[in-house]
């Protein structure tokens, strides 16, 4: 969920909605804002996306100066308007993202004490608990300290007090807070996007902490509830913007996007002059094995990288989906190198399976796009991809950043671990160097790609097959289709073909072969084969070489451009995207924000 909250000496209604705007992409089941107007709280609500709140409040306009705003994605009660926040009790009005795990017994407890509840969120508790303290005439501060004693749980919270027309309080434990400095004003936002209408000025929150808002500056307290001084940071422009020129969609804008994201990703990690690889920060003799933890289209990523770094570094690496691995009690090893592949770097379940691996001594790592994110700064070594913001929910140029960096560490162990000498290391360098034009070329494919997705868009079930890293492509690819299309998709190494998916083909199911002519293409070929033999219909993609001896029947065959296994998988990224994108396009779907999704997932 986002959250927004200005004390402000300006009009505040829109400039919550603008803000919450660019909060959208944390969830959009509904939406609302609460204000003090002359000491009185006032909300306005909506079910559904933003502009649906817009309508309201241009019925029913909230005059104030000091309000908080909240966009949703639901956990405890379905998407209806008084599941939506605001949460009012008394003088109380509450947002809140992340799960308050206590809440039942809390309620169980309020109920028990006369109170009335009107919604099934786990955050009306937070709001009777503080009113209930107030009641007892402690001060708002310490009313905020006692409620926030009582909770367990992941959240952040950001509350308004009836009659403290000009106070603001906010809490993190657990999904990231940020506190923004204006002219006599101050804000509270879940993230720096949040907080880039109003101000560069920002103060990151520790977990833990909690705040007092006010016109004059921001009193900040640590979970022992002693003020704390946290620094305030003049964060780049950059990393507010975010347009979508002449694009329909974010995400079509972001495909397009990746040369100039990969180009910038790659530069941070060699040198264009030298064509030697630059990752500073670990010594690849000093580490056993690599432990990446992720989820997602991030966890894609990883598997990727494990291809190339177990292949040319001779390094063992294990990818594992953070929510399993947290809670499944891996056997750790100190000597491991931990990797955090996180966009946002926030996902709650990345961040605990890193934790994890931190507290098992493990040297730790962040690859993320958001460089001030809890990940990255709970890491001993950041390794940014340099795609600039990603707005759309289906991740594409976070995804080849990610790749680009994991290839870039691939070469870097290789060298250092003397699995490769300098000349093989210039090579690979010089390989990687060209991706961004290679993939501007996939791009180009774009039209051809649009007539397949016609045909595409008609399928109910649709199976993506490749081998060695493009089997972790087959699975992106599966996964950027149903979670904008909503076709059922599934991805599989080709070789499992045959022990069970071989049973979904027939005419009806499209079958879609990433098979660019490396090592594994004479197997992906004969798989090939053993679809068309039971009808099925073959969507090939691959290279000129490929496209050359490929089988005949293919019912379209897609001539990805040339590239050294090394970067085929960014190349061959363009492609499966491009094909989902106008899947969703063709059948009328909302690309940017899929239903039930959420860009970034801070509860676990
Ligand atoms: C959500 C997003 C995905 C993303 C995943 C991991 O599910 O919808 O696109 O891959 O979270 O996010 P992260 O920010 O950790 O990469």
């Amino acid at each position: 969920c986002g959250i927004i909250g200005i004390v402000g000496t300006q009009p505040v209604a829109d400039r919550l909605v603008e803000s919450l705007k660019r909060l959208e992409y944390r969830g959009y089941d509904s939406a609302g804002i609460a204000a003090q107007v002359d000491g009185v709280l006032e909300r306005r609500r909506a079910p559904g996306k933003l502009k649906e709140l817009e309508k309201v409040l241009a019925g029913h306009p909230l005059e104030a100066t000091t309000g908080i705003g909240h966009t949703r994605w639901a956990t405890h009660g379905a998407p209806t308007e008084a599941n939506a926040h605001p949460h009012i009790a008394g003088r109380v009005a509450v947002v809140h993202n992340g799960i308050i795990e206590n809440f039942a017994e809390l309620k169980a407890e309020l109920i028990a004490a006369g109170r009335v509840f009107s919604s099934q969120t786990d955050t009306e508790v937070v709001a009777h608990l503080l009113d209930s303290e107030l009641a007892t005439g402690l001060s708002p501060l310490d009313a905020f300290k006692a409620t926030l004693d009582r909770l367990s749980g992941a959240f952040a919270l950001c509350v308004l007090i009836s009659g403290e027309d000009e106070v603001i309080l906010a809490a993190r434990n657990g999904p990231p807070l940020a506190v923004g400095h204006g002219d006599g004003e101050m804000f509270i936002g879940s993230d720096g996007l949040a907080l880039g209408p109003f101000t560069n000025k920002i103060t990151y929150l520790e977990d833990g902490d909690y705040v007092l808002a006010t016109h004059d500056g921001a009193r900040i307290f640590d979970a022992t509830g002693q003020e704390v001084a946290r620094a305030v940071k003049t964060v780049p422009a950059s990393a507010v913007l975010m347009e979508k020129g002449n694009y329909r969609h974010f995400m079509e804008k972001e495909i397009h996007d990746q040369p100039e994201g990969c180009q910038r990703t790659i530069a941070a990690y060699v040198d264009t002059l030298t064509d030697q690889t630059t990752v500073q920060g670990v010594d690849f003799n000093a580490i056993d094995r690599i432990q990446i933890v992720a989820c997602g289209t991030s966890w894609i990523a990883g598997m990727i990288g494990r291809y190339l770094i177990e292949q040319l570094a001779d390094l063992p690496v294990d990818v594992e989906i953070a929510s399993e691995f947290r809670y499944r009690s891996p056997a750790l090893r100190p000597n491991a190198l931990a990797i955090a592949m996180s966009q946002s770097g926030e996902t709650a379940d990345t961040l605990a399976a890193f934790r994890h691996c931190i507290e098992a001594g493990m040297k730790s790592a962040a690859i993320v796009n958001a460089t001030e994110s809890t990940i990255a700064r709970e890491a001993d070594v950041v390794w940014p991809i340099h795609c600039g913001p990603e707005i759309g929910v289906a991740s594409t140029k976070a995804f080849t950043a990610q790749v680009s960096v994991m290839i870039a560490l691939a070469i870097a162990a290789a060298k250092a671990r003397g699995r490769i000498d300098e000349a093989e290391e210039k090579r690979l360098v010089h390989v990687l160097l060209e991706a961004p034009r290679l993939i501007a070329e996939a791009i180009g494919l774009e039209d051809a790609l649009k007539e397949i997705a016609a045909e595409i868009a008609k399928a109910k079930d649709v199976l993506y097959l490749g081998r060695g890293p493009m089997s972790a492509l087959a699975l992106e690819g599966a996964l950027k289709l149903k979670e904008i299309s909503y076709i059922h998709a599934e991805g599989y190494a080709a070789g499992e073909l045959k022990h069970g998916p071989i049973a979904l083909v027939d005419e009806a199911t499209p079958v879609i072969i990433l098979a660019p002519y490396d090592s594994w293409f004479e197997k992906s070929a004969s798989n090939m084969s053993e679809v068309m033999a039971r009808g099925g219909q073959v969507v090939f993609i691959t290279d000129p070489e490929g496209a050359k001896h490929a089988p005949a029947g293919a019912k379209v065959v897609v001539t990805a451009p040339a590239s050294d296994p090394l970067i085929s998988a960014l190349v061959m990224s363009a492609p499966i995207q491009l094909l989902a994108y106008h899947v969703a396009v063709v059948k009328g779907a909302d690309v940017d924000q899929p239903r039930n999704l959420a860009k970034s997932v801070t509860v676990e």
